[in-house]
């Protein structure tokens, strides 16, 4: 499995410092308050991948970071640290889109229903999710925030941040075969001189304090543009399992 490797990766913009590329940026401590670190268990690993709030009992994320056993880390700024502001919650329910295709990546999304409510206060706060099938326009600006690595080797203990350009979907079709611009968002654009990052899957791309976009891979490391499923697509669903789910709850 390459979940650690399956990351957005960014170019380094001519005539920048390698530091930049390796180093990202810190993102300003609990200024994404609805990032979730996941601690992904299978039989055979343990591996980690970002998630989002976005409800007190649901945290959204890839369906490739699917394990048998998950914990969520919410409120989190340094992942090494006991912090006082972390809440450490167990999935219940891990619930990935009946339709996932892990070849093409095809409705690459999973909601993860919580043990027990989030405690929502100014550390930890779900974020809001699209309200129509409206599409993104290319050219508007997005926030990427994750733990990812920082090279091939080296994790950060801290959360990152970057901004990033939606682009067309010609871009993306050029790129990956099996791209599909009705269920997946093109973004990244290599020309730009944005901070570079890599965050890890999983992760959401916040436009205008909306989760547009949820991580899900990309051309292979250092190269954008990165591959993110379309949210906005799957509202039926979402909506759909996150209320069976809270009746299951109450019976
Ligand atoms: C994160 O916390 C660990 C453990 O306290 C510490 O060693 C590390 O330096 C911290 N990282 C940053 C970037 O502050
Ligand atoms: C999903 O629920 C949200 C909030 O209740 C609502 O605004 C949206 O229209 C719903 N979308 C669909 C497709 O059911």
């Amino acid at each position: 499995m390459q979940l650690l490797l399956l990351l957005v990766a960014f170019l380094l913009p001519p005539g920048a410092e390698a530091e930049e590329i390796i180093g990202g940026r810190e993102a300003r401590p609990h200024s994404h308050p609805y990032m979730a670190y996941l601690l992904t268990q299978t039989p055979t690993r343990e591996s980690f991948c970002g998630g989002f709030l976005v409800r007190e009992d649901f945290v959204m994320t890839s369906a490739r970071c699917w394990g048998s056993t998950i914990m969520v880390i919410l409120g989190a700024h340094n992942i090494s640290r006991p912090e006082r502001t972390q809440q450490r919650i167990r999935v219940l329910t891990a619930i990935p889109h009946p339709a996932y295709n892990e070849d093409n990546n095809l409705n690459d999304i999973m909601l993860l229903q919580l043990e027990n409510r989030a405690r929502r206060n100014q550390f930890v706060r779900p974020v809001a999710l699209p309200q129509s099938r409206i599409q993104l326009r290319p050219g508007s600006q997005c926030t990427v925030a994750g733990w990812g690595l920082v090279d091939q080797n080296r994790r950060t203990d801290t959360l990152r941040d970057v901004q990033l350009r939606v682009q067309r979907d010609q871009v993306c079709s050029n790129l990956f075969n099996t791209y599909n611009g009705q269920k997946q968002i093109c973004v990244g654009d290599q020309n730009d001189d944005a901070t570079t990052f890599r965050g890890d899957t999983g992760g959401p791309l916040v436009c205008n304090n909306v989760a547009q976009g949820i991580v899900s891979y990309g051309r292979s490391i250092g190269a954008p543009p990165t591959v993110f499923t379309r949210i906005a697509r799957f509202l039926p669903w979402i909506n759909k399992t996150m209320r069976q789910y809270e009746h299951k709850e109450s019976h």
